[in-house]
Formats: C-alpha cells, sequence, structure tokens
C-alpha cells in the first residue's frame, strides 16, 4: 500500500538521523543520547514518522530515577564521599585526618566510612591509623558501580541492569544522592512498514534545499532530491482574505458577466416611485408599510422625474393608460410616491434601467447584486440588510423558458443540483406570469424561496420604456442561496464574523 521507496525519498534529515537507532520499544530520552540530536528534533522527526505510518508515538507514565542535589553535586565536582575518602587517604593518616583532608561531612564521612569497611577496603591500625587493603586498592583504579549508575541518570527504572539495580539500592537510602519521579515517557512501536523501513541502509544523498551553488557546480545531476511530503501535518496559516460571502459575491458578478450581462448600480436610498410605483405596485399595497419597508425621516421626501413618465406612472395606476390593463382605479397621489425608503429590492434598478433604455440599446441584458432592507423580524431564513441578485432581458424575443434557462444556469453555478431546485406559480404586482424558484432545505426539511421572477406586465414596461416587449425578470436572497454551500443552516451565522468561523470556512470552489 504505502510506497517504501517513496517514503524513503522523502525523509527529512533529521527522519534519516534517527532511522538507524528505530527499534520497538524505544524511548525518546535513548534515541536523543543515540542519536545526538535535541530533544525536539528527534520530537519532530517521530511525529514526521508517525504522519508517514512508520511508527507509532506511545507515551506511559513510568518511574525514573534522577539525580538530587547532592547526587549533582558529586558528579559534577567534588565526587561520591567513599571516592573521596580512599583519594584522600594516605599511610599514617587517621580517621580524623582523612575526614579533614577529604573535606567530609559528618554523616558523609560515616556512609563512606561503613560502606569501605564492608566492602573490605580499608582496615584500622592499632595505632588508630587507617590503612589500604588490596581489595581497597582494586576499587580505587575502576569507576565505582555507584558512579556509573550516576552517569546514566536520567534512567527509567524498568530498564535497570542487574548493576543499575545494585547501585540504585546503595544509592536510595543515602541522602539527597538520587530520586524517583514518575514521568511520562514517550517510546515507539514500530508500524510493519516501519520494520522494513528499519532493516534498509537509507543513503543520504538527497538534496534538501536548491542552492545556487548546487545549480551552478552542477551536483544536482548525481544527487536527487528530497519527495515533497504534501500530506503532512504542518502549522496552519491563516492569511488575510476576503469575508467567504464576498468571495462568492465577486463569482456570481462574474458569472453573469459572463453570460453577457452589464451591471446595473444605485443608491440605497430611493423615492417610493422608483421602489413601488414604477413596479406597478398600488399605493395601499401592505408592502408599502411601515413594517415591511424603512421610510427615511430625513430626507423623508425626494424628487419625481420627468413630467411625462409621471404622468404615464398615474394614469397606469389610475385607469391602465394604454396597457390595456384598467389600473388599479384610485386616485394616485404624487406625495405618497416621494416618500424615500431604504430601496426594498433591487428590482427598482431594473425598473430605471428600462427607463433609461433607447430602442437601439435592445436587446440588453443586466444583472446587479447589491444590498437590500426591509424592516422584517430576523430569523434563519430572513436578514433586514441582505443581497440579491437581481437580472433583467429586455428582448422581444424573450420567453420564459429562457428564463427558467438563465434561473438555472446561475443555480448550477453556485452548485445546486439542477433536479433539486424546482420553480412554482407565485404572484408579483409586476410580474405576468410569476414564478418563484424553490429549494428543499435538507436539514429544515421545507421548501425555501431563493428567487422571485417572471416577465414584467406591460402596466410596468410600457410607461417607462414606451412600449411594451417581453422584459425577462428575476431576483433572488443571495444569502439564501449561498448558505448550503457553507453548511450554514441559520443565515445569520453568516455575518456573525466569529473568528474561528472566518478563518476555517471552506473556500469557494
Ligand atoms: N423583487 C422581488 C423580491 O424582492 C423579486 C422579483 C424580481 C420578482 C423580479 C419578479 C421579478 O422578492
Amino acid at each position: 500500500m504505502h510506497d517504501l521507496n517513496k517514503i524513503i525519498q522523502s525523509l527529512h534529515p533529521l527522519e534519516r538521523v534517527i532511522l538507524p537507532f528505530l527499534k520497538n520499544g524505544i524511548d525518546l530520552q535513548t534515541l536523543v543520547q543515540k542519536s545526538k540530536l535535541k530533544d525536539v528534533e528527534v520530537m519532530r522527526a517521530l511525529q514526521w514518522l508517525e504522519n508517514k505510518h512508520v511508527l507509532k508515538i506511545v507515551s506511559k507514565v513510568s518511574e525514573v530515577v534522577e539525580l538530587d542535589h547532592n547526587g549533582k553535586k558529586y558528579l559534577a565536582e567534588e565526587g561520591l564521599p567513599e571516592r573521596r575518602f580512599l583519594t584522600a587517604l594516605t599511610d599514617g593518616l587517621t580517621l580524623d585526618a582523612i575526614k579533614k583532608k577529604a573535606k567530609l561531612e559528618d554523616d558523609e564521612f560515616n556512609g563512606a566510612f561503613g560502606l569501605l569497611k564492608k566492602r573490605a577496603a580499608i582496615t584500622i591500625s592499632a595505632d588508630k591509623t587507617v590503612k589500604l587493603t588490596d581489595n581497597g586498592k582494586k576499587l580505587l583504579d575502576k569507576e565505582f558501580i555507584e558512579e556509573s549508575f550516576l552517569k546514566k541518570l536520567p534512567l527509567q527504572v524498568s530498564k535497570f541492569s542487574p548493576e543499575d539495580k545494585f547501585a540504585y539500592n546503595e544509592l536510595r537510602v543515602r541522602k539527597g544522592i538520587i530520586k524517583t519521579n514518575l514521568v511520562k515517557v514517550k517510546s515507539i512501536e514500530l508500524t510493519k512498514l516501519g520494520e522494513e523501513l528499519s532493516k534498509l541502509k537509507v543513503s543520504s544523498e538527497f538534496i534538501d534545499a536548491l542552492t545556487p551553488q548546487i545549480i551552478k557546480s552542477g551536483a544536482w545531476k548525481s544527487k536527487k532530491f528530497r519527495r515533497y511530503d504534501v500530506s503532512i501535518n504542518v502549522p496552519k496559516i491563516y492569511a488575510g482574505k476576503r469575508h467567504f460571502v464576498n468571495e462568492v459575491r465577486e463569482y456570481a458578478k462574474r458569472v453573469w458577466l459572463d453570460l453577457g450581462f452589464k451591471e446595473m448600480k444605485g443608491t440605497m436610498v430611493q423615492t417610493s416611485f422608483w421602489n413601488f410605483d414604477a413596479l406597478f405596485t398600488a399605493q395601499d399595497h401592505p408592502v408599502r408599510e411601515l413594517q415591511d419597508t424603512f421610510f427615511l425621516k430625513d430626507p423623508a421626501k425626494g424628487k419625481l422625474p420627468n413630467k411625462e413618465l409621471v404622468e404615464r406612472v398615474r394614469k397606469t395606476h389610475e385607469n391602465g393608460w394604454t396597457t390595456g390593463s384598467i389600473g388599479w382605479r384610485y386616485s394616485w397621489n404624487p406625495e405618497e410616491a416621494k416618500k424615500n425608503v431604504l430601496r426594498t429590492h433591487t428590482t427598482v434598478l431594473s425598473g430605471r434601467t428600462i427607463a433609461a433604455l433607447k430602442r437601439s440599446d435592445l436587446p440588453a441584458k443586466f444583472f446587479s447584486l447589491a444590498k437590500n432592507f426591509r424592516n422584517e423580524a430576523l430569523d434563519w431564513s430572513h436578514l433586514f440588510e441582505f443581497y440579491q441578485f437581481e437580472g433583467i432581458v429586455v428582448d422581444p424575443d424573450a420567453n420564459l423558458k429562457h428564463l427558467m434557462g438563465y434561473l438555472k444556469e446561475f443555480f448550477v453555478k453556485l452548485g445546486y443540483d439542477a433536479d433539486k431546485i424546482r420553480f412554482k406559480p407565485a404572484y408579483f404586482p409586476y410580474t405576468e406570469p410569476s414564478m418563484e424558484v424553490e429549494y428543499f432545505h435538507p436539514v429544515k426539511k421545507e421548501w425555501i424561496e431563493l428567487c422571485g421572477s417572471g416577465i414584467f406586465r406591460p402596466e410596468m414596461v410600457k410607461p417607462l420604456l414606451g412600449k411594451d416587449i417581453p422584459v425577462l425578470a428575476w431576483g433572488g436572497g443571495f444569502e439564501r442561496s449561498v448558505a448550503e454551500y457553507f453548511k450554514i443552516t441559520d443565515i445569520r451565522d453568516l455575518y456573525k464574523n466569529d473568528l474561528k468561523q472566518l478563518r476555517e470556512m471552506k473556500l469557494w470552489l
């Protein structure tokens, strides 16, 4: 399954250094000693090897013997008291003289004396002087078992040799020489792959970094390059980036541009005339009430456009003008039309665009992706400030099938499965026929509306353009349409600006 050769070629220099020492059960400390690397280097190499499935790092709590304060002192400078005793001993010295010469404390002296006697290294003569025995001479020439043991510390109790065990038992009853601690010990278990790998001789003939020298000298020709392991765990880098919703916004704009649409732009504050009246929305329509629309306090009113256009809109509302309709049959009030609102939909831009079109501009396609505002109660699928994607196709030859085609195309580009969205008859004051695009929400288990659409009514098109031709139109909730991709079920979460979410959100691809 794993290609041994590939692994060998991807080994980091540190991994290559520790490879010859790897065997089942070997612990971190031993590896550090054998490889002469630093702890962190060995640890890093082990982690990399673990990622390559060469070994597993296991950590166990284990009893470890370490030097205590006296042990450190003896090992570093003075030597064990018994060593100092023997070294100070010359013929004719009394015990007191030796104690002084060797600079031994009472308890050090007592311990050393007892021990040397027990080992038959010294005898006391009748004149109270101390003599070295043959045994003592032998001892003096060699390193004591205790000394070798101290040099090995720290050492796991479970790894003791018989000599270690002996030295340990001797030393642990003495004051402050050694101590036993419970520590976490990391050791390794080789995998099958690791067993194989550790048997191979791995050459160090790999180039890890390309330098100008290597290129100039041509040394690279006879060497191999180390393979990069792109699957390895590395520290995460959170680079600065755009908000993920903005990322998709740019993408969605690109989609419309690529389909030949031009962008419509406009202000967020609009008169009711453009936001409602020009869209054949009657002045008593509930959408124009305070609980649905944000009206401006200051300036509360704006200007109406040219008289001719206003007249056409008035007549259409009142009696249908020449559109073939009988209108809404009420007396149209220009003051109502002057009221400023925060635009409630980007369809306001579509109306304005149509009003500005010249006949020679036709056919023409426009889109916008911009912010709108509604005095709405917030919930998982409603924001009071939200983006809409909007579009119109002004074309004498356009029909409903084209409309469905454009929308399908767009939703597929947003990542939807074309079979999972449906078109459903709907109603808008300015379209006939009207359709909604819906999508079955997999978590909420209900159909939710992504987009309204239709063909603009003559009551809207004729006053604005001067003649009635088919205008395909749509406007949809952008946040709702992209939340699914990011696995966000409550669209309020899109903008919660939680750092973790912003950092870890998947990219728009
Ligand atoms: N303006 C409608 C809305 O905000 C959407 C729509 C646009 C419907 C164009 C039909 C035509 O929901």
